[in-house]
């Protein structure tokens, strides 16, 4: 297979109707403090012990097509032996991989953040493929204020995920573009599409610079919500104003928007997606790439102990199937109630 087409094979697998990606790939710092939020201490055995069981939930290939690993985690294996990304391939599901170092400030931007971990980038991506990844992913952050972001945090981190999903592209790797614009403040739904509009301009126009081929990529941002602190908006007005925002930025070569779910309940995030794929002739497939809407009542019913892997089985498979359904149009809030 040429490179290309690898990266089409990997696309055809993770874009599939009723289908979207599981994002397992917290750092240390973050699966500590869902950890801790549950009373579970974050060492590697523990985290082996969850991931294994969330991973090994019957029937979670027919609703996840990739999941995203953490490098600790692309090394395991799970409880029974059975390496990770073996694990997963029982499941017809893509492993991939978080690449990006985190983030720190970003000079004269105050109160603004830069990603890291271009440096060695190549190398990392290439050992992480011998293990198995096919698709990665990089996340960008960028808080909105009434003056921020500024044009610099947008310049400089769409410059990170370009340089990023080139490389990606170079080896073969499908790249996950990740500009998370965040949900904290107290902004109106109208300020955040302001901002959305401007962050995906401004990630677009670098991915072109850097001639990232679009077909071969998929787009994970944020849905357009109010802050936070502000009350909330209906799904039908996320979906109107989300996809209002991305079809004016978003080019139509872009095969899927995999959104992420950035502190909205689980339920909020499945209903949200559903809206959005009650629209006829989108441009692309809008689906779910959920971290903690799709994790979170797994982890309860786990709550560290192996003796309630039958629970967190069920948990994981259950928000995995109603966001399946999300995904094709096809949820309603009554299927909550259902087992
Ligand atoms: P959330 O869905 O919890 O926002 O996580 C998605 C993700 O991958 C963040 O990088």
């Amino acid at each position: 297979m040429t490179i290309q087409e690898e990266l089409q094979a990997t696309i055809r697998e993770l874009v599939q109707p009723g289908k979207g990606v599981l994002a397992a790939d917290e750092s240390h710092p973050t699966i500590a403090k869902r950890f801790k939020a549950i009373g579970v201490e974050s060492t590697e055995a523990m985290r082996q012990e969850y991931r294994s069981i969330i991973f090994s939930a019957p029937g979670l290939g027919e609703h996840i097509s990739g999941v995203i690993l953490f490098e600790e985690t692309l090394e395991q294996q799970n409880l029974d032996g059975v390496p990770m990304p073996e694990l997963l391939a029982g499941q017809d599901i893509v492993p991939g991989i978080k690449v990006d170092q985190g983030k720190g400030p970003l000079a004269h931007a105050p109160n603004e953040e830069v990603t890291f971990g271009l440096d060695g980038l190549e190398a990392r991506l290439s050992a992480a493929k011998e293990l198995g990844a096919r698709f990665a992913k990089w996340r960008c952050v960028f808080h909105i204020t009434e003056s921020l972001p500024s044009e610099l945090a947008i310049g400089a981190n769409a410059e990170t995920l370009a340089r990023y999903a080139a490389i990606c592209q170079s080896l073969g790797i499908v790249p996950i573009v990740e500009p998370e614009v965040l949900i904290d403040g107290a902004h109106s739904i109208e300020r955040s599409a302001e901002v959305g509009e401007q962050v995906i301009r401004g990630v677009f126009d670098t991915l072109n610079l850097h001639r990232v081929n679009l077909e071969t990529m998929i787009l994970k941002p944020s849905m357009i919500t109010p802050g936070k602190e502000s009350p909330k908006a209906s799904p039908e007005q996320v979906a109107e104003m989300t996809i209002r925002t991305y079809r004016r930025c978003v080019p139509a070569a872009v095969p899927a928007i995999f959104f992420l779910s950035g502190g909205q309940t689980p339920e909020e995030a499945t209903a949200n997606l559903n809206a959005m794929n009650q629209y006829a002739d989108l441009p692309w497939t809008m689906s779910f790439s959920y971290g903690r809407a799709l994790q979170e009542p797994a982890q309860h019913a786990w709550a560290g102990e192996l003796a309630n892997r039958g629970a967190a089985h069920q948990a994981m498979a259950r928000r995995a199937r109603l966001n399946g359904s999300a995904a094709l149009g096809s949820y309603a809030p009554e299927m909550e109630q259902e087992g």
